[in-house]
């Protein structure tokens, strides 16, 4: 027989070999969420490109999870509204909110059904407005239309590419339905980013190089024709997969301040399912700055970044309720106390955020959050691990964090709009969904 002496250092390995085992059930990385060869782009997912989307396929297992008989999604920055397809198409009814007025407009445009005749009525007027002979006549009188007045517009178009946006969007602004409107206008806001200046295949908003800029003769109309077509092309397998009844409410609240009664109810929510942004705007992702220039066409918001979650820095910020985060923040302060306030910054919000979204989800009912873990200074940041440290306080418990690998064809939707050099690839690999469980 064993003594005690000799009994407890093999309690103890036992203790720890079943911690270890509970840790990686809890934390695992699992290749069957990577969905290599998966098609991204089905139904109206095909729409328009936006940095660090969320792929349909993991909106749909996790719905498929962990929202079984649910009425209610909501996804508090719901950006180009993945989650909210996959929500209807499983006959769950959505509700999202962003700040950013482009990713509102294409959101809403992935989620509206269109009475298809009347659609193909507006795509034939509009192929007989940008007529050969019209676009000629209209290439002569080009300073006849009205230019939108930005600034930097000639810096970023040239005056031919100009007049043929303006004429587009002076179509446009005949529409009467809404829908429809909103759908030639989600084109146009490609087509705006294609006819540009910018480099082509980055996110952020940088000048093609002057050799390329003079040869540069984009035809906005062709451009358009070809969005509008795949984009009615992605509305018919909407259509054809969406149940009936269940429709998608876009709205612009947010959730760093709390949300009123007459915004959402409380405990009203069965499954919440988002990603959020993983950092503040000047050093992760410039969702404003992809928009501007699109939604400076539109006429709408364009200074977007500073609003976001981390936008502003804030000072004598204190932070409780997980201890991962501090020892983080320390680290990164050793290195750099500046950016570790504007990583504390950036956390205070998302911490006040998550608090006003718990009260919203009714009981036993799941949070999922697809997040990245991003680098800063040389210091990967846990931020799944301070997710669920942030909603365990809210009275939530962990029922699972798995990692998925990003396969290399979506690497840029993570990855390119960092604006700091060399993250890249240090940071995005892997993605990390985190799953709560509200008592
Ligand atoms: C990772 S993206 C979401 C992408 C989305 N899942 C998709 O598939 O298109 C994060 C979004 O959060 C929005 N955002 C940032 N701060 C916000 C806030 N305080 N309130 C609401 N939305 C916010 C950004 O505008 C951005 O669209």
């Amino acid at each position: 027989m064993l003594s005690h002496v000799q009994r407890y250092p093999i309690n103890m390995y036992l203790r720890i070999a079943v911690q270890y085992l509970y840790a990686l059930k809890m934390k695992h990385l699992d290749t069957s969420w990577d969905f290599r060869s998966a098609n991204t782009k089905r139904t109206t997912h095909c729409f328009h490109s936006y940095p660090a989307m969320m792929i349909p396929q993991v909106a749909e297992r996790l719905l498929t999870k962990y929202a079984k008989k649910s009425r209610i999604l909501f996804d508090p920055y719901c950006g180009t509204g993945t989650s909210l397809v996959e929500a209807n198409i499983k006959d769950i009814h959505a509700i999202g909110t962003d700040l950013n007025p482009l990713a509102r407009l294409i959101a809403q445009t992935k989620t509206t059904r269109l009475d298809l005749q009347l659609l193909d009525i507006y795509l034939r007027d509009f192929s007989d407005f940008t007529s050969s002979q019209f676009r000629f006549d209209a290439e002569k009188r080009k300073y006849a239309v009205l230019l939108p007045q930005f600034k930097n517009i000639d810096f970023w178009f040239h005056r031919s590419t100009q007049t043929k946006l303006a004429l587009i969007k002076s179509f446009i602004g005949e529409i009467t339905d809404e829908g429809i409107k909103n759908f030639f206008l989600t084109a146009f806001s490609e087509t705006v980013r294609e006819s540009s200046l910018t480099k082509k295949g980055e996110f952020k908003l940088v000048r093609m190089p002057p050799e390329k800029r003079e040869k540069f003769n984009p035809d906005s109309f062709d451009i358009i024709f070809s969005k509008l077509s795949r984009n009615r092309r992605g509305l018919l397998d909407f259509a054809a997969v969406k149940s009936n009844g269940a429709t998608a409410e876009i709205k612009h609240f947010n959730t760093v301040s709390p949300i009123p009664d007459n915004c959402l109810v409380n405990e009203s929510i069965d499954v919440v399912l988002t990603s959020p942004p993983y950092g503040d705007s000047r050093t992760t992702v410039a969702y404003g700055q992809y928009s501007r220039l699109s939604n400076q066409w539109m006429g709408v918001e364009s200074q977007v970044d500073d609003k976001l979650m981390g936008g502003k820095k804030q000072v004598d910020i204190e932070i409780k309720g997980s201890k991962i985060l501090s020892e983080t923040i320390e680290k990164i302060a050793d290195r750099d106390e500046n950016r570790a306030r504007e990583v504390l910054s950036f956390f205070a919000d998302y911490q006040k955020s998550i608090n006003h979204i718990s009260t919203k989800l009714k009981k036993k009912k799941y949070a999922c959050y697809v997040i990245g873990n991003r680098t800063v200074k040389g210091i990967q940041i846990p931020m799944d691990e301070i997710t669920a440290d942030f909603f365990k306080a809210n009275g939530f418990n962990h029922a699972e964090t798995t990692v998925r690998n990003i396969p290399n064809k979506r690497m840029p939707d993570r990855n390119s709009p960092t604006n700091v050099r060399g993250e890249k690839s240090a940071t995005m690999k892997r993605e990390y969904i985190v799953v709560m469980q509200k008592q």
